[in-house]
């Protein structure tokens, strides 16, 4: 599994030869200029909310791709009337798709569309893919339900928002970690814009202390499980 960072909450997820999009918000983020849409490849485009930080360019890369949304059961149908294919879930949902299994989790935040209308309840995702187990929290504060994850899954890495203000911030992401018993975390949400910019040797140093490892990627860099 090869998870790359496109900035902001994006991520780039490939399990065999499967493309995975996550939340791709790329032209409206400035510190991402030099990530092309266009060269991206897609075969599912997961969607954790529908906040314009995390759906700008779904449209038009599942467009250009013909990738499959997967989302909330209203960000699903919202793509649908766009024309777009989609896989719509809800919460406590799991569908066994062609790279894994993929569970809609809760989260809390809120969802809605740039336009104010409904975008379902914010969710994450857990995936379970080639021998590789990974968490992706979405916008959330910390919360008890993050408990109910390792019951059923053993994570390999948890994506957590790392950036305070509209989500956790540093202390509690240290408390997410325990409570989805993984000391594996790639920090996302953070420095895009002024209320969420963090230190990031503070950052690194805080989960050290607690003897778990931050891993803060440049935009465009990856790591593999
Ligand atoms: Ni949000
Ligand atoms: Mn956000």
């Amino acid at each position: 599994m090869k998870i790359t960072f496109l900035g902001h909450a994006s991520l780039q997820i490939e399990i065999n030869d499967i493309n995975i999009l996550v939340d791709p918000f790329i032209t409206g983020n400035p510190k991402a200029s030099h990530i092309d849409i266009d060269g991206l490849k897609a075969d599912y485009i997961l969607v954790t909310h529908a906040h314009q930080d995390h759906i700008l360019d779904v449209e038009a890369i599942a467009k250009r791709t013909n990738a499959v949304v997967v989302s909330n059961f209203e960000i699903v149908s919202h793509f649908e009337k766009l024309n777009v294919e989609g896989h719509p879930m809800n919460h406590g949902g799991s569908w066994n798709f062609e790279f894994g299994k993929v569970k809609y989790v809760n989260a809390i935040h809120t969802s809605s569309f740039p336009d104010g209308t409904y975008g379902g309840q914010p969710g994450g995702f857990v995936i379970e893919g080639e021998h590789k187990n990974i968490y992706i929290a979405g916008d959330t504060a910390l919360t008890f339900d993050m408990k109910l994850i390792p019951l059923q899954t053993k994570l390999d890495l948890a994506i957590l928002p790392i950036g305070d203000n509209f989500t956790m911030g540093i202390d509690d992401a240290i408390l997410a970690s325990d409570f989805v018993k993984c000391d594996k975390i790639l920090g996302y949400h953070f420095d895009t814009f002024g209320y969420i910019e963090i230190d990031h040797d503070a950052a690194k140093r805080a989960f050290f202390e607690k003897d778990k490892d931050l891993m803060l990627l440049e935009i465009g860099d990856n790591i593999e499980l």
